[in-house]
This record gives structure tokens, sequence and C-alpha cells, in this order.
């Protein structure tokens, strides 16, 4: 089991990257569980909580389901690698070995949001923020994880394979597991750069780092 991760609270959010290469290592129930109470914790709309947490492991139905996204993520990053013309680089690595290697990965969670009204386009903001405490979760219990988007290309067959309701939307498939390379600082922009104040466009002489 990986070392529970006492990592703080602001460094996690600074350092929390998406991690697509995993070791063979198991996640055990204990922290699966751990990870998913810290990841319900996230704010929703009414605080109705209608977010679900569909985990795919090694059930029957989960094994079907994991080669319909394996082929997937396969599809989804060969199109992505033509179209963006991706170099070989390390990043170029790792999305190809995550998508080689995609049905072993540990642990795969479809995020789902259980609709009790017609779709809206806020509906979003009561689903992410519990995909977003997952991932941090996972970081604290000494483990890595990614966001991604690429089940949709198979949704209607999951729908079939995991006998999935036509109101429940599949909002985002996350992939864990222990981490074989590291977390660490992120790539993002400036504070300035994303940030106006009082007008659109007029960026904070605050803000400069
Ligand atoms: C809405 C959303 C969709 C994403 N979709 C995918 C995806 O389909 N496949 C994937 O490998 N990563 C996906 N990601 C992960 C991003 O590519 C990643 O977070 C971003 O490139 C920044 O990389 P970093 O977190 O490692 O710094 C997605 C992230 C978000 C927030």
């Amino acid at each position: 089991m990986p070392p529970r991760d006492p990592v703080g609270l602001l460094e996690g959010l600074a350092t929390t990257r998406a991690i697509r290469r995993y070791t063979d290592e198991p996640v055990s129930d204990d922290d699966l569980r751990e990870i998913l109470w810290y990841a319900g914790r996230a704010p929703s709309g009414s605080n109705r909580q209608r977010f679900r947490f569909l985990v795919l492991r090694d059930g029957e139905r989960s094994v079907v389901a994991r080669r319909l996204l394996g082929e997937a993520f396969r599809a989804g990053w060969n199109a992505k690698r033509n179209a963006d013309g991706y170099r070989p680089s390390r990043f170029a690595d790792s999305m190809q070995r995550y998508v080689d290697r995609f049905e072993q990965t540990p642990i795969v969670v479809l995020v789902c949001l259980d609709r009790y009204r017609d779709p809206d386009p806020m509906e979003g903001a009561s689903v992410y923020p519990a995909c977003q405490n997952l991932l941090l979760a996972a970081r604290a219990f000494g483990y890595g994880g990614a966001l991604t988007m690429w089940h949709l290309m198979v949704e209607d067959e999951l729908r079939e394979t995991l006998e999935i309701p036509d109101h429940v939307a599949l909002s985002a498939c996350i992939t864990l597991g222990v981490p074989e390379g590291r977390h660490g600082p992120l790539k993002r922009k400036p504070v300035a750069e994303v940030t106006f104040v009082d007008r659109w466009g007029e960026h904070p002489d605050w803000a400069d780092e």
C-alpha cells in the first residue's frame, strides 16, 4: 500500500497534475472508500449531491467496460496526436503508454450526474467539484489520477454494459493508481494574465509575480 502523503492543502493544489503512468499496485478498498468520501464532501447545487461514482475494477461488466474505454482512449489519443501534431516528447510517451495500458489501470471511476430535471448548462457545476476533490484526495493518499472525457466516444456502449439509465449523465472518466513518476509544479498562466479588475481586459497591478 502506498504511504499516505501528508501533503498540505496549498501544496496539493499547486502540485496535483494529471498522472497517467501507474504502477501495478492496487488501490485498496479502504483507500478507495476514503477517497470517495472526500470526493463526496464537494459542494453541489442546493446540496442535492446527485454526483455518483461508478467504479470499474475487475468485475465481469467492468472488464467489458474497460475494454470499450481502452479502445476509445486509444482512438482519442490517436486522433489528438494527429490533429495537434505532437512531436516525440515525455508527454506524448506518457499518453501513449496510458492508452496502451488502459485496461491495466488500477481504478477507473465514471463520475456521473443523476439528473433530477432536464439537462441544463449549469449542471456540470454540481459534479466537477467532486471530480477535483476526488483527484486531490487521491493525491493525499499517495495516488495520482487523470480526469478525462474520452469515455464519451463509447457512451452508448457503456450505458448498455453498465445499465446506466438515460437520465444519468456520464460527466467524467477518472483513472487512478500509484504514480510511477512524481507530482510536481504545474505549468499554468500567471494570476495577472487570467485576472481582470473593474472591466474586461484590465489586468491588476497587484497580481504581478
Ligand atoms: C474538462 C477536462 C477534460 C480533460 N480531458 C482529458 C482527456 O480526455 N484525456 C486526458 O488524457 N486528459 C484529459 N484532461 C486532463 C488535462 O489534459 C490536464 O489536466 C491538462 O493538460 C493539464 O495537465 P496537468 O494537470 O498535468 O498539469 C482533461 C482535463 C479536464 C479539466
